[in-house]
């Protein structure tokens, strides 16, 4: 057998850039995944000359120079700026909250006016302390923006009635009283011309990498752990432990795809739906994403409908409430016992990561593993 300095388990950012610093120093890698394909959730394939994001869209963002520019190495970025627009029973509001959606709300016209309704509806609410998401939502931004923006699409997310959801889950509501409709406040943002799967082939496209997809690692756990002197494991940590202080909770999602024979069927990239009624939260029309690049023809769609979480599904998001966070640092103490073992990325550290947090994690546990500063 071939012999490797590292295993990586999961070939998606946090893998791939792990393998492609070690690489870059040196070092054997051997790459497992056991999806069909490369670059985990940022897999982008091209329909119709249209880069399809496959497990939902991604807006790379960031205000850190350092990594805007090293994923910048790995592709040529578009100029695309993130202005999702929410669909409330057919009425349409531009997001996120700013002068825009007040006027289409309100009719007011200056920020001073937006303000002073604001404040008017958030009066409800005085004095009071918040027990729910639903009360602490209309302590910050009032009930018609509650009812209309917040509490359809929140009740879907969490599969549970605003009135049920801890108030913590809203911290803050960023209002903009100006007519701004970009949706991050980060310094940069773009989709990378030609999609993201490049960037992870990019990464792995060393002689000193060798990847395979379509492997699981629990198939050969024990072996693996004895076969590498060193393991970055990027999937799910409680899994990893055979779920023995219990399972971690996530929320799943279901992706439905479709081609529509017509040029632009909603004119925007991303359609959030915010009433009760209708199952899915959003819609994402992929080529807005590129700014109608593609067959003139074709268009494809996708409708996101959040789940509930049962092994064997995909675990999207990690459900960081202090039960599950609790339970996260026992399995964190516990992979003390297995010391050539790094778990990164999100299932493996259990939290939410954006693109850019995920490759600063990595360079972290690069600089961590090369005892470099
Ligand atoms: P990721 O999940 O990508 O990779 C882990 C890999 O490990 C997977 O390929 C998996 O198959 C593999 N694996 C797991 N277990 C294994 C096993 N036992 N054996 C072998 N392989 C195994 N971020 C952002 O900046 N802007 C955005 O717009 C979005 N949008 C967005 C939408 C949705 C719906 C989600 C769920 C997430 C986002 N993100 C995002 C976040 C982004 O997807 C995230 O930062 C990265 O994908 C995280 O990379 P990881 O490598 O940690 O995980």
């Amino acid at each position: 057998m071939k012999l490797y300095d590292y295993l990586v388990v999961g070939s998606g950012l946090f893998g791939a850039t792990f393998a492609y610093e070690a690489a870059k120093r040196g070092k054997r890698v051997k790459v497992i995944e056991k999806r069909d394909h490369i670059a985990g959730n940022i897999y982008t394939k091209e329909v119709d000359g249209i880069q399809v994001h496959q497990y939902g869209a991604h807006i790379f963002h960031t205000s850190n120079k350092e990594i805007w520019d090293y994923v910048n190495h790995f592709a040529d970025f578009n100029r695309y700026t993130n202005s999702p627009i929410a669909n409330y029973n057919g009425e349409i509001y531009n997001m996120p909250f700013n002068m825009n959606t007040f006027n289409k709300m309100w009719g007011v016209q200056t920020p001073a006016e937006a303000q002073a309704k604001i404040d008017e509806q958030r009066q409800e609410m005085a004095g009071k302390e918040p027990t729910n998401l639903e009360e602490q939502a209309i302590s910050l931004i009032g009930r018609d923006i509650y009812e209309k923006l917040v509490k359809g699409y929140t009740e879907k997310q969490w599969g549970q009635k605003a009135t049920d959801l801890p108030a913590f889950i809203i911290r803050r509501l960023p209002v903009r009283l100006t007519y701004d409709n970009n949706y991050f406040n980060d310094t940069y943002q773009g989709i990378p011309i030609g999609g993201y799967t490049q960037i992870v082939e990019k990464m792995l496209a060393s002689d000193l990498i060798d990847v395979e997809t379509g492997v699981d690692f629990f198939d050969k756990k024990n072996e693996y752990l004895k076969q590498y002197p060193k393991i970055i494991f990027t999937g799910m940590i409680d899994q990893f432990f055979d779920y023995q202080l219990g399972e971690l909770e996530y929320r799943s999602l279901r992706f439905e795809t479709e081609e529509i024979n017509v040029d632009n069927y909603q004119g925007n990239a991303v359609v959030n739906y915010t009433d009760a009624k209708t199952p899915f939260t959003r819609v994402i029309e992929h080529k807005h994403f590129e700014f109608g690049k593609g067959d003139k023809d074709k268009t494809v769609v996708t409708k996101e409908y959040p789940q509930a979480w049962h092994r064997g599904d995909e675990p999207y998001y990690p459900v960081n409430n202090s039960i599950n966070n609790g339970l996260y640092k026992k399995y964190q103490k516990l992979s003390e016992s297995v010391p050539n073992v790094v778990f990164g990325g999100r299932l493996g550290q259990y939290r939410y990561y954006d693109m850019h947090q995920v490759i600063h994690a990595a360079l972290v546990t690069v600089s961590q593993e090369f005892n470099e500063k």
